[in-house]
Formats: structure tokens, C-alpha cells, sequence
């Protein structure tokens, strides 16, 4: 470490300068400047003689590994209060005996700390954007905004085929998306977000695809996660979930699709032929027991955009997103029986350029005059020694604690393994969480 490590400017989320040094990026020694802009003004060897002068800040990076921040696809941000909550159940039983009916006593307070919380995990383990999925997501809006980092943020709309209920889910999500409107920050995006197809009506899936288009915003959705929801879906409506999102509007290029774990190699064309984006949870899948694993290798040739995300903190249970890596390599491979599938460098760009193209902020690269969302992962580290291969270490051997620097739209959130306000975000996320239970208990 060198004294230029510890200057004295205060660098946390202020709008400065910064000129990070000695790192490593595509298997190249670069420094990499950034200006006041929020992009990234130059990267290339040795150009610390052009900036060393402008800079306000500097950041030695000691040989790290910089790689753009890690885009999670899929969250319920919130659900990190119900870490621990409850585990080892059968999907079913674990939504209707404890997680439901917990989630019938959260506040938008409760939200708000959760999604404090959330932000903090994925700032230390290196995740700069996410798409979350909830309820009182003008509280998520304001835990995001004081996070720093980016996300996309949709209200979870379930109607049940109620036509009294889709009205009420039309309003909610319409005022979340002018709620976002007004706050004015290019770090916070609003989705249409159809919960699913076995929960919203065809009528509210038509609904929201017509008004995510009106607004021109992206759709989150969740897409054949359990093989009953695809036998009821062909039971109910004679055509398997992806055709009916298909006949319903819903599948474009800014859809953004979860789990796809019993797509068939006809929806998977389709998903392809749409060019939408399909977010692989394994670990949430595999916690579930969902009994099978997403059709990577199928998808991926048919030309859909296959990202990675962890899904809620309550069947996860961290958002630790190079877990989520190892974890997609590893299940890819031991369900299709086949060790080539989904290699390393595979893994890391459905984590980072994948992510970022379905989050459209515009990140996911390490460029001059892209947006200067990056990560320093530590090379003086047992995980990432020897360093015969980035990839490999980094899908195989790290895993967020690796991570020892976040930046942010410019801003840099974590220097050196420190999250400023990092013990209030803990100790309110805490108490929000034993509230939350004492409540459900007492009811
Ligand atoms: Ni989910």
C-alpha cells in the first residue's frame, strides 16, 4: 500500500476526480482516470503522466483486477430482512407458511432498510446496477438513491385474474413509474413488472406490455420457475408461458425474464427470437429444488441475451454475484453432464456486459466515455494467487470479499474494503428485521 492511499480528501460520493493506477484490466496493465463527468475519460498504460497533475484523487491499485461493476438481474432487494428466515422447505409451503405471511406485516419503512441493506452486500461484493422486483418501491427509490449505486425498480403487480385487484395493481404501478420520473436520477429507472404468468391475467400481462411501451421502459417478469406453473399454464390457457407472454406483448428487447428453468427448445427460440434478456438464478433454483436448470447453451445459441442474478436474499441466501457466477458454472455443467458448458469468461459476461445491456444504463464495459461504473478486485489475495487466468480466478476462486474498491457512476462507494455509514445501515436493517417478525408473531 502506498501513501497515496491514504490522502486525506474526502473522495466518498463526492463529485471528483480520480486517477486509479497500477491495474489490471483484460489481462493488461492500465491506469484508468476518471473525470467529474461520471465516465470514464481515459484508460490505457501508463497515462498517469497525462492526469496525475488534474486528478483530486488517486487510487493505487496494487495489481488489482478492474472489471466493470457486476449487474444483478433478478432481486427482491427487500427480502435480505428475511435472511435466515426460513429455509429447507418445499417452494409451496416455504411461499405460504412463512414467507407470505410475513410479508403481509412489511412497512414501506421495512423496505427501506431491507433495500439499504441489499445495497450495502452488493456494494461490498461489487455489484454497481440490479433489477428489483417489490412492494413500497418508493422506499427501495430512496434507500437506492442514498446507496449510490444504480437499479431498476419495478412494482410487483399480481392480480390473480381479479379485475378489482388489476385496477388497483394499473394505479400502483403507474404512480411508481411518475415517482421515478420526478426524482430526476439517471441512476434510478422504473420497469413494468408483471409478477408472473401464473399470477397476473392475460389481461394485466396485455396491460403491461402495452404501458411499458407507451413508456418506453423495460419489463421484469418471472418466467417457468417449477415445472407445475408450465403444466398449469398449458392446462389453463393451451399454450405453454413463454407463447402466452408472446401472444400477450410482453416478450422484446426489453424484457427482462427470471429463472427460465423449464423453457422448452421451442420457447427458447422464441425468447431468441425476441431478443430478450433471461436472468439465470441457480442458486435460488437449486435451494428450491426447482429440478431442473436453465437451457443455457440452447438459449444462448437462439440468440437471447442470458444474464445472471441471485434472486431474493430468502432463497439465496446472500447477493454476493461471484457466487452466483461459480454457482451458474458449476450447475450448467453438472445438469447437462457436460464440463465444457458455460466456461469461465462465459460465467463473467452474463455478469457484466450481459447484465449491464439488459439494465440498459449503458455500463458493462471498461472504455473511454463509458459510464465509470467499475470494481478493483484485490490481486494480493490467497483467491487470485497464481494468476494464470483473470476469468478462472475470478469465477472459480473469488468471491465478493475479494472485492476491495467500488465506483459508481463516478462515485467512489467503497475504498478499500471501507462503506462509509456501513454500521447504521447494519444496526437499522437489524432492528427493521426483528420488528418485522415480532409483529407477524404477535398477529
Ligand atoms: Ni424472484
Amino acid at each position: 500500500m502506498t501513501e497515496e492511499k491514504h490522502q486525506t480528501v474526502d473522495i466518498f460520493g463526492k463529485k471528483k476526480s480520480v486517477l486509479i493506477t497500477n491495474v489490471v484490466a483484460d489481462a493488461k496493465p492500465v491506469d484508468i482516470f476518471i473525470d467529474a463527468s461520471e465516465t470514464i475519460t481515459d484508460i490505457g498504460h501508463d497515462i498517469r503522466k497525462r492526469h496525475r497533475g488534474e486528478a483530486e484523487f488517486i487510487i493505487d491499485g496494487d495489481g488489482a483486477l478492474a472489471l466493470p461493476g457486476l449487474a444483478n438481474t433478478h432481486t427482491h432487494a427487500a427480502m435480505s430482512l428475511l435472511r435466515g428466515y426460513a429455509d429447507d422447505m418445499v417452494l409451496q409451503d416455504w411461499l405460504s407458511q412463512k414467507i407470505w405471511p410475513l410479508e403481509a406485516h412489511l412497512t414501506a419503512d421495512d423496505v427501506y432498510w431491507g433495500t439499504k441493506l441489499a445495497c450495502l452486500e452488493m456494494i461490498r461484493t461489487g455489484t454497481t446496477a440490479f433489477n428489483d422486483m417489490y412492494f413500497f418501491m418508493e422506499s427501495a427509490a430512496k434507500a437506492v438513491d442514498e446507496s449510490g449505486i444504480r437499479a431498476l425498480l419495478c412494482y410487483g403487480f399480481i392480480d390473480l385474474g381479479d379485475a378489482a385487484k388489476r385496477e388497483h395493481e394499473c394505479k400502483a404501478t403507474e404512480d411508481l413509474v411518475a415517482h421515478i420520473k420526478k426524482l430526476k436520477n439517471p441512476r434510478i429507472r422504473a420497469a413494468a413488472g408483471p409478477h408472473a404468468p401464473y399470477t397476473v391475467s392475460p389481461e394485466g400481462l396485455k396491460w403491461c406490455a402495452e404501458f411499458a411501451k407507451s413508456e418506453d421502459i423495460p419489463l421484469h417478469i418471472h418466467l417457468s420457475e417449477t415445472e407445475k406453473e408450465v403444466n398449469d399454464c398449458v392446462a389453463q390457457h393451451g399454450k405453454r408461458p413463454a407463447a402466452l407472454l408472446d401472444a400477450c406483448g410482453v416478450l422484446t428487447p426489453k424484457t427482462i425474464a427470471a429463472h427460465g428453468c423449464w423453457l422448452d427448445d421451442g420457447e427458447c427460440a422464441l425468447l431468441g427470437k425476441r431478443g430478450v434478456s433471461v436472468s439465470h438464478n441457480p442458486a435460488s433454483n437449486m435451494k428450491l429444488a426447482t429440478h431442473r436448470a436453465l437451457p443455457y447453451q440452447t438459449l444462448a445459441a437462439a440468440g437471447a441475451n442470458v444474464c445472471l442474478g441471485t434472486d431474493g436474499c430468502a432463497s439465496n441466501n446472500n447477493l454476493d454475484m461471484f457466487e452466483e457466477m461459480k454457482i451458474a458454472a458449476l450447475l450448467q455443467k453438472f445438469f447437462w453432464n457436460d464440463p465444457t458448458v458455460l466456461p469461465a469468461p462465459a460465467a463473467l459476461a452474463m455478469a457484466t456486459a450481459n447484465g449491464a445491456k439488459a439494465l440498459g444504463f449503458g455500463t458493462g464495459t471498461l472504455a473511454a466515455g463509458a459510464p465509470a461504473d467499475l470494481i478493483l478486485v484485490s490481486a494480493r489475495t490467497a483467491c487470485n494467487t497464481p494468476l494464470h487466468n483473470a476469468a478462472s480466478n475470478l469465477v472459480y476462486a473469488c468471491s465478493g470479499a475479494a472485492v476491495e474498491t467500488t465506483i459508481c457512476a463516478g462515485r467512489v462507494l467503497m475504498l478499500d474494503r471501507e462503506i462509509p455509514g456501513e454500521h447504521a445501515v447494519l444496526a437499522g436493517a437489524a432492528d427493521a428485521a426483528k420488528d418485522l417478525v415480532k409483529r407477524a408473531q404477535d398477529a
